[in-house]
Parts: structure tokens; C-alpha cells; sequence
């Protein structure tokens, strides 16, 4: 096991009713500028559960922040911020409305020229403002970690940052508010955290064995609780589940002293800033064209998986774990190539291009530069192919 500094200063707030705590969580005689996206809250009774919840307290609102959520937008907050004064954040929506939120935080006390350059140039950040969460949609694991993506419309790029500056100080999740999400959304958020866990695990063995048998579990409780959750909305102790294990696939735990492979979601974001695609749509198309572009390097972790989480035991383990997980996506009715998209390959080039310019290469041997990620787009399915 390699070494490893595990900090997670994020307070859970779990279950039925509690976004009526939110008074005691946010500290007396703060400014709060409660964060949202495009109106869900409005419909599903949460946003007034949170204006019951802050009555009598001083409270601005910024509405409109997009799925993917967007730097132009998120700007006119950070102005807001500034000529307000605000001194709290609050983000209540899905994981891109708390993203956004992280970069306003982070953005208000920017002191060089763009805050832009928080994600193009890893620009320090000293201060944020302190943010609190309500939770509508389990899926990035946004809520217990220190990571942010923002899109920027002008460049057509979608880019992350980490800072601890940014954790929330809580992160309410009352999984009945889960109830009201589309069917998209919900396979969206299985697929995004069943890709969180793998980034983190599969690998190469690093003689971890309670990081492999915790990611496993996620992984399998996954597999169990999203299929339910899809087929009956409205069961809460699936939902619950879901929620949690969304949470735990990227707060940092499973992660601790092991190597890691995010190509899947560096590739991935590359598609959603040229095509528009949903965060998880990209995922479930690049994570088999992955593994399979690897699949001599990821051979010993593929087989382990394959044995332990679809109980295949024999013949080709890494191949069958391959199609194993992606019949597990089509079950949850995610197209699983480009070409049923419609995405040819005339961008492929320009998308290695971009991510080889970004610095160092993709993968946990660090092996995939500008020629292996178009390899890998071309075992996506594109149109024609
Ligand atoms: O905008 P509203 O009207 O609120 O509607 C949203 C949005 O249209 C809707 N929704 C959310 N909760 C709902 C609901 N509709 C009905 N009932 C509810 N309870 O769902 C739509 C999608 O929301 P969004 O926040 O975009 O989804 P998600 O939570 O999947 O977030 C995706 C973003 O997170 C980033 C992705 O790249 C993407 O930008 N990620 C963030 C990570 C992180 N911070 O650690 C890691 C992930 O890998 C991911 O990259
Ligand atoms: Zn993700």
C-alpha cells in the first residue's frame, strides 16, 4: 500500500426530514446565498422546506445554474458575492449545482486576474466562502469531497479542480427528495458512482486489501440497489442505499494509499464539452473501450473483479468482466457506443489533442497519451466504424 494523508472534514446530515436542521447547521448572523439549478426544487417541495427551515434568516438567491454547470453563469454569482457580501453559501440541487457552488466560493476571494484560471492553470486558492449543501440527487459524490467541473461555453472546455478549501462544512441528504427524479437522472447517478468506484480500483493489486473488498461492496450494493430503485421510484430503503453509496464512492476513502485511473472520466468530459452528453452517458461508453485498450495492464484486477462481483470463475475473466459490466449499463438502459449517439470520428484527433496538451499522460502507468486515446475512442463505436 502506498502512503497516503486522508483528511474529510464534511458533516453528513442522513435521512428522513432532516433539511429541517438547516438552521442549527448554518451558523447565527450569516449572509447565505442559497445556490439552485433550473427549478426542480421548485416542484418537488424542497425548496420550501429550506425557506421554512431559514426563516427570519438573511437569505439571497442565484437560480439557474446548469447541469454541467457553466463558468459564464456562475460568474454572475461571484459578482453577487462580492456586492452583497455574502458570507455563506448554500447549494440545494444536484451535483453541478454544488460544483458551481465550489467554484463561486472559491471564485469571491480570486485576487488575480480571472478566476478562470482556478481550473486552466491550477491558480492557488487561500480562501473560500464556506458552503452548506442539500443534496437532490446522488451521483458525483460532490457532497463529501473537494472536487468541482466547470464548463466553459467560449472554449468548449470542461475542466476540474480539488481544494480542500472547498469541502462543504455539510451536506444534508434526505433521500425522499430523490423520489422525484427522472429516470435518466437515476440511471445517471448509478452509472456515474458504479464508474467512480472502478476509477479507483481497477487497476493493478497494491496489496490493499480493505480498499479492493470496500470498493467491491459499493460496487455490488450498486449493482443490487440501483436496479430497485429504477424499477420502484418511490422505496426509500433503496434510495437510502443508493444515496450512501454514492457518497462513499468518491469521498476519498477508497482511494486512500491506492493507484488510480481516471482516463474513463478525462476522455469522458472531452465528450460531454464537444457533443453535450450527459456526464454518465460518457462514462458507460468509455469505460469498456478502456479496458479493453488495457486489458494486458488491468489483467489481474479485471480477473478479480470479474470473480468477485459477477461470480465468474473461469475462462477469459477479464473479457467476461468487460461485458458483464457492460451489460450491467444496458440493463440500466444506457446506450453503450457513440454510433448510437450519432458521434462519428472527426473529432477524435482534436480530442486527443486537447487532453495531450493538458500535461501529463492518462492512466495508472501513465501510458496513455494523444495515440492511445484516440485508440481508445475508436473502440468506443463511433458512427461508421
Ligand atoms: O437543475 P434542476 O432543475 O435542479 O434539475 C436537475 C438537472 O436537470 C435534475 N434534478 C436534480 N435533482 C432532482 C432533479 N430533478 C428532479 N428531482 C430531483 N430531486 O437533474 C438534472 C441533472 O442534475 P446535475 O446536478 O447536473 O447532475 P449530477 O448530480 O449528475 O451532476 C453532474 C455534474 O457533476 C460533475 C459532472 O461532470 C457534471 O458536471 N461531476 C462532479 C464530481 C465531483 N464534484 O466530485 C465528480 C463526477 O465525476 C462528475 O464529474
Ligand atoms: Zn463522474
Amino acid at each position: 500500500m502506498n502512503n497516503f494523508t486522508y483528511h474529510n472534514p464534511v458533516q453528513i446530515v442522513f435521512g428522513k426530514g432532516t433539511i429541517g436542521q438547516l438552521a442549527s447547521l448554518i451558523p447565527a448572523g450569516k449572509k447565505i446565498l442559497m445556490t439552485y439549478g433550473g427549478g426542480s426544487i421548485k416542484q418537488n417541495g424542497v425548496y420550501d422546506q429550506v425557506k421554512q427551515a431559514l426563516a427570519g434568516r438573511a437569505r439571497l438567491e442565484f437560480g439557474g445554474i446548469e447541469p454541467n454547470p457553466r463558468y459564464e453563469t456562475l460568474m454572475k454569482a461571484v459578482k453577487i458575492c462580492r456586492s452583497e457580501k455574502v458570507d455563506f453559501l448554500l447549494s440545494v440541487g444536484g451535483g453541478s449545482v454544488l460544483d458551481g457552488t465550489k467554484f463561486i466560493a472559491a471564485a469571491a476571494f480570486f485576487e488575480g486576474n480571472d478566476p478562470w484560471d482556478i481550473l486552466a492553470k491550477n491558480a492557488p486558492i487561500n480562501k473560500a466562502l464556506p458552503i452548506g449543501c442539500v443534496l437532490t440527487l446522488p451521483a458525483t459524490g460532490s457532497e463529501m469531497n473537494m472536487f468541482s467541473v466547470v464548463s466553459r461555453d467560449s472554449t468548449q472546455e470542461k475542466l476540474a479542480f480539488a481544494n480542500p478549501q472547498v469541502f462543504p462544512q455539510f451536506s444534508i441528504l434526505d433521500p425522499e427528495t430523490n423520489f422525484t427524479l427522472p429516470e435518466r437522472q437515476t440511471r445517471n447517478g448509478v452509472a456515474d458512482a458504479f464508474a467512480h468506484v472502478l476509477e479507483q480500483y481497477l487497476t493493478y493489486p497494491a496489496n490493499a486489501p480493505l480498499q479492493d473488498r470496500q470498493a467491491e461492496a459499493i460496487l455490488l450494493t450498486l449493482t443490487e440497489e440501483g436496479p430497485k430503485v429504477l424499477k420502484q421510484p418511490r422505496d426509500y430503503a433503496a434510495r437510502a442505499n443508493l444515496a450512501w453509496s454514492a457518497t462513499l464512492a468518491l469521498n476519498g476513502l477508497i482511494a486512500c494509499g491506492v493507484p488510480q485511473d481516471w482516463t474513463t472520466h478525462m476522455i469522458g468530459h472531452e465528450l460531454t464539452a464537444l457533443y453535450g452528453l450527459d456526464h454518465a452517458q460518457t462514462l458507460v461508453v468509455v469505460m469498456p473501450a478502456v479496458w479493453k485498450h488495457q486489458k494486458q495492464a488491468k489483467a489481474q484486477k479485471l480477473a478479480q473483479y470479474a470473480e468477485r462481483v459477477w461470480g465468474v470463475t473461469g475462462g477469459d475473466q477479464a473479457g467476461q468482466a468487460i461485458a458483464r459490466t457492460e451489460q450491467f449499463f444496458q440493463s440500466l438502459g444506457m446506450k453503450t457506443r457513440l454510433s448510437e449517439y450519432g458521434i462519428g470520428s472527426e473529432r477524435f484527433e482534436e480530442m486527443g489533442e486537447r487532453l495531450a496538451r493538458r500535461g501529463s499522460k492518462l492512466g495508472e502507468h501513465q501510458a496513455i497519451g494523444k495515440k492511445e486515446v484516440i485508440e481508445i475512442l475508436r473502440l468506443c463505436g463511433p458512427l461508421g466504424a
